[in-house]
This record gives structure tokens, C-alpha cells and sequence, in this order.
């Protein structure tokens, strides 16, 4: 297969996790005889710095282009304490979903047996959680109309029919493909936008029998993901929810830097870790590169690359396994490895499976 990639490496520990994520890549091209092209655009920080925008047309172009983009993180101190500042990286993140027609973000939450024991719930209560959260991405109220005054402010959490059902669709096909269970996470007793959701996937779960549909406010969803993990199989719920709820997720697994996500629609599909650029850990080689590797698998795995994506998986687990791992999940006295290191690893671990 012939894939062209865009690498968006961003800003904070970004740049360093997406030479790994590259690596991963060119491993499996290489055992596989697939040619893979790259070419690096800017995002975030990184573009405004260079041209004043967090996501110049330039980028837009080199995604559109692209069969896939494999973005890293966006984020930088010098904005987050800056109210008044007119452009933010995360901006940038926001404008590719946007323009790239992203609606649907595709977040697992899964169990490494190797690291049960560092999540901070008790190891038998995540044994073998295993659930997907689909995020909706472009709507509410990241995008709704927003009035920011220094009296008054808001931001409107708008949905319409067609992006609601589009999304849980997107949550249905999921279910049929696991284990036929879906929650729709909303606040109905409290919020009209929810109500929509709510009535919308009343009619639509007739047209899927064979999955059970069950509904849950974020509230009692958010304290159900820490009391019984396992619960969940797929949930489906709108944008805001969605970003706290698989943060919040993140924590099953023990690490913030194991999680990757897919984010697909209607234009080139971004594959991304759900962390952030953590701009503290920026050029030390102490962040972990597992997440933004898993998203390589899941962007074989989006190519009908199956067997590529298992095998990435399987390094990524024999890393753990091998105690191969970045400090945040090391042993106690184990061996000190970095970001490049993990990587490298991994990289080599392909080429010899
Ligand atoms: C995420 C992030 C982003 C979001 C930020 C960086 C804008 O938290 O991908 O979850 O809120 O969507
Ligand atoms: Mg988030």
C-alpha cells in the first residue's frame, strides 16, 4: 500500500513523540513493503510562532492532501495564563477537526496487564476494562456561537439532528463490532441539546435490535467509569462530555501517555494521543511515546491493516512487558529509559517479529 502522511508535531513534547510515531511507521512500511511518504506541516504554537496563525492554509493543503494525518499535541504555557491573547494553539486543533470535517473521535480505554497495578483504582476493578468512547467533535459547545465580554460570556451548546444521529451511528457500528452495548451519555433532566440526543437515539436504537441501548447523565456516567470500569462498552456522548469523560478515562490505564485516539468524518482522518503537550517535559526525552504509537496501530488499523496494527501492538506490549518504559510507569529501580529509547526499541522490535 502507498500512504501519504502528514506529520503535525506541534508544540511541547509533541515534536519528540512524533519521531517515534514516524519510526513505528517506517518499521512496519519497511517489514511490509508499503511505501510511506511523509511531509511535516505546523500547528499550534509552532505555526503562530512562524506565521502568526495555529493552523495555516499551508497545513490545511498538506492534510487535505493526505491519506492520514498523524498529529502529536498542541499547547503552550505562554498562552494558557494570557486571557486576552486573540490566538491560541489549541485553536489550531480545533480549526483541523473543523475543516477536516472530524466528527467523530474515536477514544479506547484499555488495560495493559502489565501496569494494572498503577492505576489508582484497585487492580480488580480495571482487570480487563475495555470500552471505546466516541466523541462528537465539531459541534456543542467548542463551536456554538460564543459571546465573551468582560461583564458577560457564553458559549452556546448547540447540536442539530443530522450531526446527532451521524454520531451515533458512528456509536452503533462500534457496538455491532464489539460486544452490543452502547451508552448514550447525555444531561437530559438539565440540558434542551441533550434532550435532542436523547429523543434522537429513542427512534434510531429500533433500527439496531441487536445492541442494547442504555442511557446515563455525565454525572452518574463520570462516577460509574471509577466504580465499574466495565460497565461500558462503547459510549457515545457530545464534545464537552466527551473531552473531560477520557481524561478521566485515561487514568484506568494507569498513565495519561498510553491512550490514542482516531478522529475521522468527512475529510483526511487525524490519528492523535489524547494527552497534551505537557510543555514541562519539553526536550527532556521523558515522555512517553506509547500513545502516539498506539495511534499508528489505529492508523493501519484504519487501512484495513490489520495484521501491521496487531504487530504494533504486540511491541508496544512487549516494551511493557520487557520494562522498556518511560519513568511515569518504570518499575522501582528500573532501568532508565526515554522517550528515544522506548522508541528505538519499539522500532527494532518491529523489524525483528
Ligand atoms: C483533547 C484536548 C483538546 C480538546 C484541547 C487541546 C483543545 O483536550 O483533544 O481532548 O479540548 O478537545
Ligand atoms: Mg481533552
Amino acid at each position: 500500500m502507498k500512504l501519504n502522511i502528514a506529520l503535525l508535531a506541534g508544540d511541547g513534547i509533541g515534536p519528540e513523540i512524533s519521531i517515534q510515531g514516524r519510526a513505528a511507521l517506517e518499521a512496519i512500511a519497511t517489514k511490509f513493503h508499503h511505501k510511506i511518504d511523509f511531509r511535516e506541516a505546523l500547528v499550534g504554537a509552532a505555526a503562530i510562532d512562524a506565521t502568526g496563525e495555529p493552523f495555516p492554509a499551508a497545513t490545511l493543503e498538506i492534510c487535505q492532501a493526505a491519506d492520514a494525518v498523524l498529529f502529536s499535541a498542541v499547547g503552550d504555557p505562554k498562552y494558557d495564563n494570557d486571557p486576552t491573547a486573540k490566538v491560541r494553539p489549541e485553536q489550531g486543533l480545533l480549526a483541523m477537526r473543523k475543516q477536516l470535517g472530524l466528527y467523530a473521535n474515536i477514544r479506547p480505554v484499555q488495560t495493559f496487564q502489565s501496569l494494572l497495578h498503577l492505576s489508582p483504582l484497585r487492580e480488580e476493578l480495571v482487570r480487563d476494562a475495555d470500552f471505546v468512547c466516541i466523541r462528537e467533535l465539531t459541534g456543542g459547545m467548542y463551536f456554538g456561537e460564543k459571546h465573551e465580554g468582560t461583564e458577560e460570556a457564553w458559549d452556546t451548546n448547540k447540536y442539530t439532528r443530522p450531526e446527532v444521529e451521524r454520531i451515533l451511528r458512528v456509536g452503533y457500528q462500534y457496538a455491532r463490532m464489539r460486544r452490543k452495548h452502547l451508552t448514550v451519555v447525555d444531561k437530559a433532566n438539565v440540558l434542551a441539546s441533550s434532550r435532542l440526543w436523547r429523543s434522537v437515539a429513542q427512534e434510531m436504537m429500533n433500527e439496531y435490535p441487536d445492541v442494547q441501548t442504555d442511557f446515563m447523565y455525565v454525572d452518574n456516567a463520570a462516577m460509574r467509569m471509577i466504580q465499574e470500569p466495565r460497565f461500558f462498552d462503547v459510549m457515545v456522548t457530545e464534545n464537552t462530555f466527551g473531552d473531560i469523560l477520557t481524561d478521566e478515562g485515561s487514568c484506568i490505564s494507569g498513565s495519561m501517555g498510553l491512550l490514542p485516539s482516531a478522529s475521522t468524518g468527512t475529510g483526511t482522518p487525524v490519528f492523535e494521543p489524547i494527552h497534551g503537550s505537557w510543555p514541562q517535559a519539553k526536550g527532556k526525552n521523558i515522555a512517553n511515546p506509547l500513545a502516539q504509537i498506539l495511534s499508528v496501530a489505529m492508523l493501519l488499523e484504519h487501512f484495513g491493516l490489520a495484521e501491521e496494527g496487531a504487530l504494533v501492538r504486540r511491541a508496544v506490549a512487549a516494551s511493557l512487558e520487557a520494562n522498556v518504559r518511560t519513568p511515569e510507569i518504570q518499575v522501582p529501580n528500573g532501568a532508565h529509559y526515554g522517550t528515544r529509547e522506548v522508541g528505538e526499541w519499539i522500532a527494532q522490535w518491529i523489524a525483528a517479529h
